[in-house]
């Protein structure tokens, strides 16, 4: 292959001179497709599955006889750097070309080392960790095979029945935005002009585009129906931003848009990505999401292929619409050889920017993998950031507890290995996560002892265990009765100083296809921790949930309340460090948690509409409200505690007017006004407070994330810009309208420390 490469290099270095201003890259391309048949063109567009291949035998495998014949352009959700080397060397060494392929994964919060699900990432509103973490993924992935990762999922959500909030950056677009940007630089390489030379930098892929988090019901794959101005105002800029970051493949969702399925949309796939945003990466299909349009009821297979080349998709994962069916459409003039060769072109350069074609074997570094995959100093960062996921909810003086005395660790999550790592970690093992019981059993070796009783089921019914705890993710059912279960519980809560209950979801109750319409904690679980709290006893609820759970009596009756997500690989070791005060918690949600699934969607970015209801009440007649609940959530966007406490001076402006094109400043002097070292995220918020349009009540434009000793103050300053003040008009155009505008800083979102100021 490298000699050939030799050649083709050398033959293109020839024609360069004659061939005007094209690029090396271009150039290589050029030479390449003038030797390709139609057939070894789209067969670049194919995504198949890889399939169980068995290291030594890829010969052999269905899908090794697809790849001589040049039908394949990438493979995905392979493992093991021998594996994918076996495979490429079929590419390699026995296709007509020795075109390379892609190894794709979904890479989506670690590799092996695994980091907490991406909503409990996003609570630690900590870039820098955000963008380790992406990086650490992609240096495990990349020794092992992987070029490409399947990440970042950038889907805003503000429905927590939706399973997939999992994966997601929570309800914020301007977070949800530099999430993004901090993904694709930890995947790709941290500076733009440089990204994907390094043979740990793999490409990154933005999805799922577009407006996959607001399905109708929450119920996944549903039907989603939006305005344009939501569109470009709330749920576009975070795809947008991953693209300005560099994101170099973009996935499609399996949604429609406008009523046209997203994967045949040409008005998303071309109009909206390509010439406003200027993206120049490649597009691939989700899951057999060409196939999937037959049944949205768009086209027959043929007409949905043909339509989706057409709109802009690059890559059929899984479909095998455009092997299928592409030749054919070229021979009735349906599709034109453009068509075809602009996608494959797009696959050939992601190809070549990775270096596949000087050094297809640049990512199977075995050895280095062997060292590397899951290495303690991995595992060690994974750690402090599952201990900075972490959202403390409620603490009535019992937390951080003592290393002394007798813990009662009781609940269905405590001694599980495979719930820990989370939804989506493909590439996660099972056995080596310690249980929560193991971990708080280390952390006080010598000094307290930890007895143990699992309490209750994951939940009374049988089945709904079963559909919850797929992939391996068993919580083993115990066939004892409820009445046992618990009985044994109160015996061990009796003997106990502390009871930390480990309760809430599976991690397989969150995730692709795991909606739920009741977001509370599971029934039999419910009732154990009303029998733990009525022994008297303290009670730390350590809260395992993939979305905002309901916990209204909860957040009544149980002194201390520690959402941890799912941490991750080392949630055990994170959960003693903040159990036990060597961390202090310092998370804060990035979705409301409601009150009940009656009030979902709910947000803070709300709406006044026209009949608001008046500031701290409840229920009024013709006023925009519920009988049976009011508007707030229980814990609102921003919300987390600590083990301090943290004081605001009154927010200063810079300037009360400001003229077009103008920015100022808003600043805030933060002091610890506790016993202990704490972090905190320090919010800024815009109202714009008239608009051409209906604005929201206010919108995250900013945050730091501050350390502070205790007595320490420090002063944040957010500078406000023009691109701040700015949303899409009806027209869509970006714009800056004069009028007031109020900031507020503070802990949360419903801070009321405010100035305001006039754009003239
Ligand atoms: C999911 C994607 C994922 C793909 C490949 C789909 O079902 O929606 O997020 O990347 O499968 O595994």
């Amino acid at each position: 292959m490298k000699k050939r490469l030799f050649f083709i290099g050398a033959l293109c270095m020839a024609l360069a001179s004659c061939s005007g201003g094209k690029s090396e890259m271009d150039r290589f391309i050029d030479e390449l497709m003038g030797k390709m048949t139609v057939e070894e063109k789209i067969g670049q567009l194919n995504l198949p599955v890889a399939g169980d291949i068995v290291t030594g035998q890829a010969k052999s495998s269905n899908v090794s006889e697809r790849i001589r014949k040049g039908e394949v352009g990438g493979l995905f959700n392979l493992k093991g750097a021998e594996k994918i080397r076996d495979v490429q060397r079929i590419a390699v060494e026995e296709s007509r070309l020795g075109i390379p392929i892609l190894f794709g994964m979904d890479v989506i919060h670690g590799y092996e080392t695994i980091f907490p699900i991406p909503l409990g990432l996003s609570c630690s509103w900590d870039m820098a960790a955000v963008e380790q973490s992406a990086r650490i993924a992609a240096e495990e992935a990349s020794a092992d095979g992987i070029c490409w990762t399947f990440s970042p999922m950038v889907d805003v959500s503000r429905d927590a029945r939706w399973g997939r909030v999992s994966e997601g950056s929570g309800e914020d677009t301007f977070l949800g935005c530099r999430i993004a940007e901090a993904m694709v630089r930890g995947y790709q390489g941290p500076d733009k002009e440089t990204q994907l030379t390094e043979d740990d930098q793999i490409l990154a892929c933005v999805k799922h585009f577009a407006l996959y988090g607001a399905p109708e019901a929450g119920r996944d794959y549903n039907t989603v129906d939006m305005s344009h101005i939501r569109m470009y105002n709330e749920y576009f800029p975070p795809y947008k931003a991953a693209i300005d970051a560099g994101a170099a493949s973009v996935m499609a969702s399996f949604n429609e848009v406008d009523g046209v399925p997203a994967t045949g949309n040409s008005w998303l796939m071309t109009d909206v990505l390509r010439k406003q945003w200027g993206f120049d990466g490649f597009v691939v299909t989700d899951y057999t999401g060409i196939y999937e349009m037959i049944a949205h009821g768009v086209g027959d297979f043929e007409s949905v292929s043909v339509q989706a080349l057409k709109a802009g998709i690059d890559m059929d994962m899984v479909s095998e619409g455009f092997v299928v069916n592409v030749k054919n459409a070229l021979d009735k003039g349906l599709v034109s050889m453009k068509d075809i060769d602009t996608a494959c072109r797009r696959i050939l350069e992601a190809k070549y920017r990775l270096g596949l074609f000087d050094d297809p074997y640049k990512f199977c570094r075995a050895e280095e993998a062997a060292q590397e995959v899951y290495c303690q100093e991995h595992r060690d960062i994974a750690r402090k950031i599952a201990s900075e996921s972490f959202v403390l909810l409620k603490n009535e003086n019992v937390l951080p507890l003592k290393k002394q005395g007798t813990i009662g660790l009781i609940g269905p999550l405590a001694e599980t290995r495979s719930n820990m790592p989370g939804t989506w970690s493909v590439a996660a093992r099972f056995d080596v996560p310690k249980t929560i019981r193991e971990g708080l059993t280390e952390a006080v070796a010598g000094k307290a002892r930890v007895l143990y009783a699992k309490g209750s089921n994951l939940v009374s019914d049988y089945d709904l265990e079963i559909r919850s705890t797929m992939f391996g993710r068993e919580l083993g059912r115990d066939n004892r009765t409820d009445a046992q279960l618990l009985n044994e519980a109160l015996a061990v809560a009796r003997q106990s100083d502390v009871i930390v209950a480990a309760l809430g979801e599976a991690s397989e109750m969150s995730g692709e296809s795991s909606c739920r319409t009741d977001i509370g904690i599971p029934d039999v679980q419910q009732k154990l921790l009303k029998a733990l709290v009525a022994t008297g006893k303290p009670v730390v609820l350590v809260l395992f949930n993939g979305r905002p759970l309901t916990l209204n009596w909860e957040a009544e009756n149980v002194p201390a309340i520690l959402d941890v997500w799912f941490g991750g690989s080392e949630t055990a070791d994170a959960v003693a460090d903040v159990l036990f005060g060597d961390v202090n918690p310092s998370g804060k949600l990035t979705m409301s948690f409601p009150k009940n699934v009656g009030q979902i969607p709910l947000y803070y970015a709300a709406k006044n509409t026209g009949r608001p209801l008046l500031e701290g009440r409840w229920f009024e007649k013709f006023r925009s409200n519920y009988l049976d609940v009011d508007n707030d959530p229980l814990y609102p966007f921003g919300y987390g505690i600590s083990y301090t406490t943290f004081e605001y001076s009154p927010v200063t402006i810079s300037a009360t007017e400001v003229g077009k094109g103008g920015s100022l400043t808003a600043e805030v002097t933060v002091t610890n006004t506790g016993k202990v070292a704490g972090k905190e995220v320090v919010q800024m918020y815009l109202q714009d407070v008239v608009g051409s349009t209906t604005r929201p009540l206010r919108e995250l434009k900013g945050f730091e994330k501050v350390a502070l000793e205790p007595g320490e103050s420090r002063t944040v300053t957010f500078e406000i810009t023009p691109e701040l003040m700015s949303h899409y008009n009806s027209n869509l155009e970006f714009v800056a309208e004069p009028g007031e505008f109020i900031v507020s800083v503070g802990p949360d979102s419903r801070t009321k420390n405010s100035a305001s100021f006039m754009l003239k």
